[in-house]
């Protein structure tokens, strides 16, 4: 299969392009990045010939099966669009797109034109995650109550000198779709409303740093998401009640359990930390500790890949991106306008 990267920065250097080239049966045909620099000294650094800094003229002289899509995130739809009318099958950075409407009319253009579309959520591939969903799906913990989930991220200036995600949506439309994703993901409900408090906190920005946003789903059960930039290190915890029993999981720490109504005595608690204590220390050990939630690019792509050779549908669907991109956009609409936002009416056409 040939694959053609567009923007070639941060995630495509880290991930996209080396983890493409470690498949045997992929080749990576084409960069593109609209800074001539930037695709020339990529192309140096992967030996890969063709660098462009325009997609459209990519797509033209190179015959890539992909399209990898690694450009700021207001860039997607268009790229996506005109991907999907190529015939190209698309996997996308996450999130799909900023604006709803975008959104809408990119699933749509990818429907007509009978490509597959990939969106990397790839905390969904972490090991914890997906031991957590596996019990969910098994209805351990009943029907699912309340969800409570921390995403908390340094300010993203180590990771990209780009500055286009300091936008109005801020860590909202960066670190925050992840976590959305994983509350939606867990809680087979579908969303009623969601409602919004937070903004930039250092008076300094016009950007959201800190943002909780509260999901109602149409069965009564509740979520909240705490998003921030403002931290100094790193969280990534879920926190789900059910009907018949809890489980909280640390997605940073690889650490998860589940309790079924039992109150936990001092010794319980001593004994959880023992545990988590011997976790850590076999996890650093056998070079298995999350240190990146990019590490799990390589699951997601995987499994892309497969879904294109075999025809099937990619692990992870548009609507559920798109779903993504509802919370957000409700969630900005919710804190300019003081109100709860329905997700029905934003999704009506
Ligand atoms: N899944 C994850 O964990 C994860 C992590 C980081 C970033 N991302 C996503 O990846 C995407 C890129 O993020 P990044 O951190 O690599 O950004 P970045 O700013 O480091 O890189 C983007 C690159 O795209 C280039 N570019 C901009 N417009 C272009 C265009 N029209 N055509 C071609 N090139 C163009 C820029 O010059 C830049 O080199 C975003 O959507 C972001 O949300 C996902």
């Amino acid at each position: 299969m040939k694959v053609c990267v567009i923007g070639c920065g941060a995630v495509a250097r880290r991930r996209h392009i080396p983890v493409f080239q470690s498949f045997s049966d992929v080749e990576v045909v084409s960069i593109v990045d609209n800074q001539e620099q930037i695709a020339k000294e990529v192309s140096q650094e992967f030996g890969i010939h063709k660098y462009y800094t325009d997609y459209k003229q990519a797509l033209s002289e190179t015959d890539a099966d992909i399209v990898s899509v690694c450009t700021p995130t207001f860039t997607h739809a268009e790229i996506i669009s005109y991907a999907a009318k190529l015939g190209k099958h698309i996997l996308s950075e996450k999130p799909l797109t900023i604006d709803l409407e975008e959104g809408k009319k990119v699933l749509e253009v990818v429907k007509d034109n009978g490509v597959q579309l990939g969106v990397v959520f790839n905390y969904r591939s972490v090991d914890v995650a997906q031991q957590v969903h596996k019990t969910l799906q098994e209805k351990k913990l009943g029907k699912i109550v309340s969800m409570i989930g921390i995403a908390h991220t340094p300010c993203p200036a180590s990771w990209t000198s780009g500055r286009w995600l300091y936008h109005e949506g801020g860590v909202l439309d960066d670190f925050g779709p992840h976590l959305i994703d994983m509350l939606l993901w867990s809680n087979p409900s579908t969303l009623e409303s969601v409602t919004a408090q937070g903004g930039d906190f250092t008076g300094a920005f016009n950007f959201i740093s800190h943002i909780q946003v509260s999901m109602q789903f149409k069965d009564t059960s509740i979520a909240l998401a705490d998003i921030s930039w403002l931290n100094d290190s790193f969280l990534f915890n879920i926190d789900i009640h059910g009907t018949a029993g809890r489980i909280v999981c640390d997605i940073r720490n690889g650490r998860w359990y589940k309790t079924h109504g039992q109150v936990s005595s001092p010794l319980t608690e001593m004994n959880r930390t023992f545990k988590d204590a011997t976790k850590t220390i076999t996890s650093i050990a056998s070079g298995k500790y999350f240190r990146d939630g990019i590490t799990y690019h390589t699951k997601s792509i995987s499994e892309f890949l497969e879904a294109v050779k075999n025809n099937s549908k990619p692990p992870i669907k548009g609507n559920e991106a798109l779903m993504v991109t509802a919370v957000s956009t409700a969630a900005k609409q919710s804190l300019k306008q003081h109100k709860t936002i329905y997700v029905d009416e934003l999704l009506k056409n």
